[in-house]
């Protein structure tokens, strides 16, 4: 009875549902708004192909959620990088970290504010490249986090796949001195061919390349209908 009331009582209060995965930790209420160009995450864990996620998200969040004059950090990791042999528990990889990122004017569909940073790191974006041979859809979580003044962390902190994998959020933000996530969101990506309607999975098998881009952000003002192609310059690294 207990029980049944107090999902009754959820319904009517309207409890907030969290925009991170089931079991994972820090979970959020909050959510970020994560735009792939034309393509936004509207449901938490909506499925998106490695073609849309390429190149790094623009971000938004609605005004009451932060403060005009605070500095902010975005988190993107992967949940479910295969297993080392011989290990049947998935690893996680550190995708994305972005320092530096303000709210602009620009305002995102209502009360929505477009955080920019001028930042690329310390960890510049990796694209989502679940390979073909996997047996499920991979898990993107983001995270945006108020960043603290004495944040100290570097590219070279992050330099390669190996300094990214088996990432642990929970220590980097007890380390850092990070508190609880502001907002959070999350996507999954199948690498397996035809695991998508639009088929944009590749069949290449294992870690293929992930592109390297630079977020350019808080160069002026954003024109969304551009979307990233004109945010975006540069040069494109390869990792992995
Ligand atoms: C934000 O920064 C501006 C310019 O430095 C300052 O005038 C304003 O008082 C600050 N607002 C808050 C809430 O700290
Ligand atoms: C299996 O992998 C997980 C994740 O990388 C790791 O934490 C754990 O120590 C590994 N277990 C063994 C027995 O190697
Ligand atoms: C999104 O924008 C990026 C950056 O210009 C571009 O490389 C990519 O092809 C675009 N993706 C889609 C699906 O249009």
């Amino acid at each position: 009875m207990y029980f049944a009331s107090s999902i009754l009582l959820a319904a009517l209060v309207g409890i907030a549902q969290a925009q991170t995965p089931s079991g994972f930790t820090p979970s959020v209420d909050t959510k970020l708004d994560v735009l792939f160009n034309s393509t936004a995450v509207n449901t938490p864990g909506q499925q998106l192909t490695k073609a849309v996620t390429a190149s790094q998200p623009q971000i938004a969040i609605s005004s009451s959620a932060i403060a005009s004059n605070d500095t902010y950090m975005f988190v993107m990791l992967d949940l479910d990088v295969p297993p080392t042999e011989g290990n049947s528990t998935r690893r996680v990889l550190l995708h994305a970290m972005n320092t530096g990122f303000k709210a602009t004017q620009q305002k995102i569909g209502g009360s929505a504010v477009l955080l920019a940073s001028s930042e690329k790191g310390p960890a510049t974006y990796l694209g989502p490249s679940p390979p073909a041979t996997d047996t499920i859809a991979h898990r993107y979580v983001q995270l945006l986090f108020q960043q603290p003044s004495t944040l100290q962390v570097q590219a070279s902190d992050f330099a390669d796949t190996q300094a990214r994998i088996n990432f642990n959020i929970n220590s980097f933000m007890q380390t850092n001195g990070v508190s609880a996530p502001i907002a959070g969101n999350f996507f999954t990506v199948d690498g397996r061919a035809g695991a998508t309607a639009s088929g944009t999975a590749t069949a290449s098998g294992g870690i293929s390349r992930n592109t390297l881009q630079p977020f350019e952000g808080a160069a002026g003002r954003v024109d969304l209908s551009l979307g990233l192609a004109g945010l975006l310059g540069g040069l494109a690294l390869v990792a992995v």
